[in-house]
C-alpha cells in the first residue's frame, strides 16, 4: 500500500490536514485564480440549455451535495432536486430531458449512486458526476467528470474528499450562474476571489486543534450530541452527526435550527451537549434565538463561529470556537474543519479503530 500516514497518527487526522492544499489543487483546476474567471474549459456543459439539476449520491457526498444545492439556487437561480441515491433509485421521480442528473462520489463505485446513474440513462438524460477516482465505474459511464484533485483517501470516514466536492460543487454554481446570466462578470471575480482564499483560512483554522482537542474530553463523556445550523450550515450539522457516529459511536443527530421546537428540543437537558454552526451570515440573528432556547434548558453549547458571531452572542457555552471572520460562500468548507477535528479527537480519546470503524466500508458497492 503506497500511501503513508506520514507523521500523523490515523490517516484521517494526515487527510484532514492535508485540505488546504488538496482544495486548492481541485480549485485551480475549475478557476483561473489571474484572471477571476471560471476556466469554461472544464466545465463542458451548458448550464443555460438545462432548468433542473438533479443530483443524487450518499453519505457524506450527499451532504455535500445538499450544500451545493443552496450555491446552484442562490447563485445560479437553478433549480436542484436532492435524493440520497438509495431513495431516488426506486422514486420513480418524472424527469424532463432538460434536467442535468449529477452524481457526487468518492469512489466512483457506491451501487446506488451507480444504480441511479443508470436509471437516468435509461431516460436519455445527460450524465455528470464529480469523482474522486477517475478510473472508476460511474466515472466511466458519465457524460461529463468533473474530478476532485482530493487524492487518494484511505481513512472510512471521508474529510477531504467532502470539502473538494464542496470545491467543485461552487465553481460550478458560478459556472452556471455565469452561463445562465444570473452573476455578471464583476460577481464572478467576487466570488472566484473569495475561493481563492480557502487555503489561507483553512491553515489558519488548523492551528485551532489544540482547543478543539480540548474539548473533545468533554465530549467523550456524553451518550448523545445534536448538532444545529441553518442555512448551509445545515447540511454541515447533518456531516458532524455523521462524523461524530461513524467514528466514535456516539449517537448524534444534525437539525435544521429551526426545526429544533418541533422535536429535539424534548431532548435538552443540561447532558445534552449541542454543537451549533453559526457563522455571522444572514441567518445569525435566527440560529442565536434558538441557541438561547437550548441555554434555557440547560444544554451544554458548543458554539462554532467567528469573531463577528462570537462577540454578538451574549450566551453562555461550554466553549466556543471562534474562526477568522470570511465571505460567506466559504463557510461550509472553512467550517468543516472543525466539525470534522471534533469527531476525530473525541474517537481518538475513546480509542476507537478511527481509519478502519466498525461495520463500516470505505466503498460500498452492495446494495
Ligand atoms: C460509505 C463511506 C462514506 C461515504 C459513502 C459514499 O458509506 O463510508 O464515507 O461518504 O460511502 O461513498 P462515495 O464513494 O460514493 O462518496
Amino acid at each position: 500500500f503506497l500511501v503513508s500516514k506520514g507523521n500523523h497518527r490515523h490517516f484521517m487526522e494526515k487527510e484532514i490536514h492535508e485540505q488546504p492544499e488538496v482544495i486548492s489543487h481541485t480549485l485551480a483546476h475549475y478557476l483561473d485564480f489571474t484572471r477571476g474567471r471560471v476556466r469554461s474549459e472544464n466545465v463542458p456543459v451548458d448550464f443555460a440549455r438545462i432548468d433542473r439539476l438533479a443530483i443524487s449520491a450518499c453519505g457524506t457526498a450527499f451532504y455535500a451535495a445538499s450544500i451545493g444545492k443552496y450555491w446552484f439556487e442562490q447563485i445560479a437561480r437553478l433549480p436542484v432536486d436532492i435524493d440520497i441515491a438509495s431513495e431516488f433509485r426506486y422514486r420513480e421521480m418524472p424527469l424532463s430531458k432538460d434536467t442535468l442528473a449529477l452524481f457526487v462520489s468518492q469512489s466512483g463505485e457506491t451501487a446506488d449512486t451507480l444504480a441511479s446513474l443508470r436509471y437516468c440513462k435509461s431516460q436519455g438524460l445527460k450524465i455528470a458526476s464529480i469523482v474522486n477516482v477517475k478510473e472508476s465505474t460511474i466515472a466511466r459511464e458519465s457524460d461529463v467528470i468533473f474530478p476532485t484533485l482530493a487524492g487518494p483517501e484511505v481513512g472510512v470516514a471521508s474529510t477531504k474528499a467532502f470539502t473538494c466536492q464542496l470545491a467543485v460543487l461552487a465553481a460550478l454554481a458560478i459556472a452556471a450562474g455565469k452561463a445562465r446570466g444570473t452573476i455578471d462578470e464583476k460577481e464572478e471575480q467576487r466570488l472566484v476571489r473569495h475561493l481563492s482564499e480557502i487555503p489561507r483560512f483553512a491553515n489558519e483554522v488548523l492551528r485551532l486543534s489544540p482547543q478543539i482537542e480540548a474539548v473533545c474530553r468533554e465530549l467523550m463523556l456524553v451518550k448523545h450530541a445534536l448538532y444545529l445550523g441553518r442555512g448551509t450550515s445545515f447540511p454541515l450539522a447533518m456531516e458532524g452527526a455523521l462524523k461524530l457516529k461513524e467514528i466514535s459511536y456516539i449517537h448524534a443527530e444534525g437539525y435544521a435550527a429551526g426545526e429544533l421546537k418541533h422535536g429535539p428540543i424534548a431532548l435538552i437537558d443540561d447532558t445534552m451537549p449541542v454543537i451549533v454552526i453559526a457563522p455571522h451570515d444572514k441567518l445569525y440573528e435566527k440560529t442565536v434565538s434558538n441557541m438561547q432556547e437550548v441555554a434555557a434548558r440547560g444544554g451544554r453549547i458548543i458554539l462554532i463561529t467567528d469573531a463577528r458571531g462570537a462577540k454578538e452572542t451574549g450566551i453562555k457555552t461550554l466553549d466556543t470556537i471562534v474562526l477568522p471572520d470570511m465571505p460567506d460562500i466559504i463557510a461550509p468548507l472553512i467550517y468543516a474543519l472543525p466539525v470534522q477535528m471534533l469527531a476525530y479527537y473525541t474517537a481518538v480519546f475513546m480509542g476507537t479503530d478511527v481509519d478502519q470503524p466498525r461495520n463500516l466500508a470505505k466503498s460500498v458497492t452492495v446494495e
